[in-house]
């Protein structure tokens, strides 16, 4: 294939690179978009989304109810300029997405369906059915094919920002299909390459989700922001993980407990089943300890009834939970209620962004789960993160777009030249050798277990210095990581060892914000601080890489019009 330079290069092709390849498309006729992914775009994680995407519609709500319901939901560490843009942007971009083809589910008088979502007011969240991650990247897809200005290039692994005098110049990637490392100059890069919720052991996450974007970032000399607020959703199965969607309960499934109680109204009575996400999570463990979940050989659960809702609502609103409660735990919802626990989902932190995705490193852009534009402070609320793709991916990709047309085009033989080299590095680095002895599953098991020991749903000082310490202890580790597999075509072997260097420096500046985050405040919650401190702590944290351990900085929060105030639900 000819590598040309783009205008516009995206890393990753799920809604948020795609929707941000489509906004830089429209915005100038003569832009050459790349996108590069490690997946072919349809099998990237928007696709798994289940609940539905949030905007305002109806008559009885309004913006500023969708602003404070987000901004209240983040315990008030969301930048409230980015939620406000955020709220007035949604409705128009859902309301695109049905014209790209995109068939939201609807009422019988004809206007779009919307049901109840974890700590939003009033009904806003919009769904196709329980797969609307699927027919939302669908429409995108098909939308971004009608550009003959966007090059694809599928199943190719980024390994580097090129970054030449403090400004982005492409970046160099490896065809899985050839095994070669290339240069792809391109004038702005756009990181889209969602969460890392691989990081974890138990997670809804796709296995592809290991920060990529976030490690590069990282590793150019961009901060990561709030890295420490990681989202647990209330309801995966136990075992595998998978989501059930939170729309079982936006539809009136109840959260019960062995006693036969719904006992969500010791915690959060004003909401029940639909309080926000870190509360339900905090509530099961509570549960926990009071010996008050089931038990088996997957540990412990609690069961989400959706019985009482009946087949038709359940086939009609809620089909793939029954396709896949049938299929993977062999149970059939209609009948009997469903095993449920807390798993990571969702990552509030990333790569620091201002309301445009621009990054601090000129050129470098992001949207998306990699990207921190500060929406979501401590907590995001369920539905949420599908708007906010298509809102500020659309941002990212207009102000990447304008940014270009202000470069010059960039040494294409310096950057091929700089290719070659991280391809020597990269064969050299991970050459097997008598010393390098490391298997990526130890390293990765190790890692996965230290953070859900030190950094999961409730976290100590002690806990988070050792897992620091064991972090740096398995950086170091890898560094003895030797490949078994020498080929050169598909080497998922050389892929897997990348990505696990990717998510250790993930979880090195989420281990760390945490350690210094001496506060609780939404999906962060100390066991030492159990208060929230605003006095100290109102504001983003940023990670910096440095040749020891990350240094941490902050950054205060952006306020307009609602004063932080005790969160109550
Ligand atoms: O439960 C869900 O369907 C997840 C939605 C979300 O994370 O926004």
């Amino acid at each position: 294939m000819n590598i040309s330079t783009h205008d516009v290069l995206l890393v990753g092709g799920g809604g948020a690179g795609l929707r941000a390849a489509i906004a830089a498309a429209e915005s100038n006729e003569s832009m050459n978009i790349g996108v590069v992914s490690k997946v072919y775009p349809m099998r990237s994680h928007t696709v798994s989304a289940e609940g539905g995407t949030a905007a305002v519609m109806r008559d009885d709500d309004n913006l500023d109810l969708h602003a404070y319901d987000t901004i209240r939901g983040s315990d008030f560490l969301a930048d409230q300029d980015v939620v406000e843009a955020f709220v007035g942007e949604a409705r128009d971009e859902v309301i695109q997405l049905e014209h790209w083809g995109c068939p939201w589910s609807r009422d019988p008088d004809g206007r779009v369906s919307v049901r109840a979502f974890g700590g939003m007011s009033t009904k806003r969240t919009l769904y196709a059915a329980d797969k609307t991650g699927f027919h939302m990247l669908h429409a995108l897809f098909q939308t971004s094919l009608k550009y003959n200005e966007i090059t694809r290039y599928d199943e190719w692994f980024v390994t580097s920002l090129l970054v030449d005098d403090g400004q982005v110049k492409g970046v160099s990637a490896l065809n899985l299909r050839s095994g070669v490392v290339h240069a792809i100059p391109a004038k702005s890069v756009i990181i889209c390459t969602g969460g890392g919720g691989r990081v974890f052991p138990f997670t809804t996450n796709a296995a592809i989700k290991t920060g990529d974007g976030m490690a590069l970032a990282y590793r150019a000399g961009c901060p990561l922001k709030d890295m420490e607020f990681v989202q647990y959703h209330p309801t995966g199965l136990p075992g595998t993980g998978i989501l059930m969607t939170e729309a079982s309960r936006g539809e009136g499934g109840y959260m019960i407990n062995n006693k036969g109680d719904r006992y969500l109204s010791e915690y959060v009575p004003g909401k029940m089943e639909l309080g926000p996400r870190d509360i339900l999570s905090r509530s099961f463990v509570h549960e926990m300890r009071a010996g008050r979940t089931f038990e088996d050989a997957q540990g412990n659960y609690v069961h989400l009834d959706l019985r009482h809702l009946g087949e038709k609502v359940i086939d009609e609103k809620l089909p793939f939970v029954r396709e896949l409660t049938r299929n993977y735990v062999g149970i059939d919802p209609v009948k009997e209620p469903i095993p449920v626990r807390p798993v990571v989902h969702y990552m509030m932190g990333g790569v620091h962004t201002d309301i445009n995705g621009s990054t601090p490193i000129a050129g470098l852009y992001a949207a998306g789960e990699a990207a921190c534009v500060s929406m979501n402070g401590a907590n995001r609320l369920g539905s949420n993160s599908l708007s906010e793709l298509l809102v500020f991916g659309a941002r990212a990709g207009k102000s990447a777009a304008a940014f270009a047309l202000e470069q010059d085009i960039p040494s294409v033989s310096v950057l091929e030249a700089l290719a070659q080299d991280e391809q020597q590095k990269i064969e050299s680095r991970f050459a097997k050798s008598g010393e390098r002895t490391e298997k990526i599953a130890t390293i990765r098991q190790e890692m996965q277990n230290t953070m859900e020991q030190g950094a999961g749903i409730f976290r100590k000082e002690e806990d988070l210095k050792k897992t620091c310490e064991t972090i740096r202890e398995l950086k170091e580790r890898y560094q003895n990581v030797g490949l078994d597999d020498q080929s050169s075509v598909y080497n998922t072997e050389i892929t897997t060892a990348l990505e696990l260097g990717y998510t250790l420096d993930v979880a090195e500046t989420l281990a760390h914000s945490a350690l210094l985050r001496e506060e609780s405040r939404g999906s962060h919650s100390r066991s030492d601080f159990e208060k929230r401190d605003d006095e100290r702590y109102l504001k983003h944290s940023l990670a910096y890489q440095t040749d020891d351990d990350p240094r941490i900085d902050y950054l205060p929060v952006a306020m307009t019009r609602w004063e932080p105030e005790e969160r109550k639900y």
